[in-house]
């Protein structure tokens, strides 16, 4: 791969995972290169959060394609232009509040990848902090893996597991999965740079020696 691998965000919200893989890039252990921060929301701060690394922060409207049958394939070509404008080649989902749809699934299968704060395929969709105690899991944690067509279904890449506590609520439980979000994150971006991530079927295998990690993170 020639230069730095590109990498565009897509977020909606407060970009604290932006933030972690922005830092991780500052410091060397992530070895990439920022691209551009696409937000369908014009106040999300992590657009303000892109800027202040340098790179380019994009606000694309979603209002001028809603009530048009095909609305959200509409606005992912607009997403998709804007990504190959900028030559993204590993696209990440960041607090991502819409379904992406096949026009971007396809044009990066395999090179777009989403974290979600719960051990999936326990707990996809929303609220899963809340469902986890709901549930009276011991166990909880955080995934990233490939987006594919079903929610939060693809390749599972790299996940941390932290634990659930008796007077856990929604709010504590998900600021302890979140520190782990952003270990793993940046991690996960720095594998697929290194090409140490080969999808088979529905696995992800990560080749070669994985370095010494917290014993819950895994690879
Ligand atoms: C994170 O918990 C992430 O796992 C989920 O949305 C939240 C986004 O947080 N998909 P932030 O915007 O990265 O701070």
């Amino acid at each position: 791969m020639a230069g730095k691998l590109k990498i565009g965000v897509l977020a909606s919200g407060r970009g604290s995972n932006l933030q972690a893989i922005i830092d991780a890039v500052e410091a060397g252990q992530v070895q990439a290169q920022l691209a551009v921060v696409i937000s369908n929301k014009a106040d999300a701060p992590a657009l303000e959060r892109a800027r202040t690394h340098g790179a380019p922060a994009l606000f694309l409207d979603p209002k001028p394609f809603a009530g048009r049958p095909d609305a959200r394939e509409a606005y992912d070509r607009g997403v998709l232009d804007a990504l190959r404008k900028h030559d993204v080649e590993l696209v990440l989902l960041a607090g991502y509040m819409k379904i992406v749809t096949p026009v971007l699934i396809d044009a990066y299968r395999n090179r777009m990848m989403n974290i979600h704060p719960s051990l999936l395929p326990t707990f996809p969709g929303l609220e899963v902090q809340k469902k986890a105690i709901e549930w009276g899991v011991k166990i909880s944690g955080c995934t990233v893996h490939f987006v594919t067509e079903g929610v939060d279904e693809g390749p599972i890449i790299i996940q941390a597991a932290v634990p659930v506590k008796d007077d856990d609520t929604p709010e504590t439980l998900a600021a302890r999965i979140l520190i782990e979000e952003h270990r793993i994150f940046p991690r996960a971006v720095q594998l697929y740079a290194e090409g140490r991530l080969r999808v088979e079927g529905r696995r992800v295998v990560c080749t070669g020696a994985s370095p010494a990690g917290g014993s819950l993170v895994v690879p």
